[in-house]
């Protein structure tokens, strides 16, 4: 399995892997406003090839801490045929790792804590990060990287998150 970078040649391959994966294409339709707005970060949407066929994707775009700039993670996203054999894992060490090297402070997402919890995200309300959806409750989660620096306050997804 290779993980790198999103090239122009993955688009339609990545709305296959993301529309498979969810019950639903609305995450897919995520991917693509998230690829057309200010808050797309091209390193930090990243790929898992397997036999030269795009598996898995994950990607993190710009968000806001009370004017300080976070991530946003998601929607990360396997292809059904090819969960449960380390395709997510990969996904997210590389992009934890790439978001740390870059400098991020932290990053935010909305999911499962029983899955998330073995890659050091938190509740975020425990670290003062308020949700902006109270209902969200233990499935808001944040995971501090080397330059955090307790930053607290208000957390906003980039913008095509609130078409949701
Ligand atoms: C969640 C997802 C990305 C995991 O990818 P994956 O390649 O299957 O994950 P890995 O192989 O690295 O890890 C699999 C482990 O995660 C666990 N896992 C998967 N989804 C989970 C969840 N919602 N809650 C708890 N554990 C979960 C599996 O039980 C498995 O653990 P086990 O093998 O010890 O039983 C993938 O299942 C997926 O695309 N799901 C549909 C889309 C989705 O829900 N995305 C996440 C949105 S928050």
């Amino acid at each position: 399995m290779l993980i790198r970078r999103e090239a122009p040649g993955d688009v339609a391959a990545i709305r296959d892997v993301v529309v498979r994966a969810f019950p639903t294409p609305m995450e897919a339709d995520l991917v693509e406003q998230l690829r057309a707005d200010e808050g797309w970060i091209p390193a930090l949407s990243m790929v898992a090839e397997v036999d030269g066929e795009v598996v898995g994707h994950v990607v993190c775009t710009r968000a806001d801490l009370d004017g300080v700039p976070v991530l946003g993670l998601g929607p990360l996203s396997v292809r059904p045929d090819r969960q449960r054999r380390g395709v997510g894992l990969a996904l997210m060490h590389a992009m934890l790792g790439a978001a740390d090297a870059l400098g991020e402070p932290l990053v935010v997402l909305l999911g499962s804590p029983a899955y998330y919890v073995r890659y050091g995200f938190r509740p975020a309300t425990a670290l003062g990060i308020v949700s902006p959806d109270p209902q969200w409750g233990e499935h808001f989660q944040a995971r501090p990287l080397t330059s955090y620096r307790g930053e607290k306050g208000r957390f906003t997804y980039a913008e095509p998150f609130n078409r949701l």
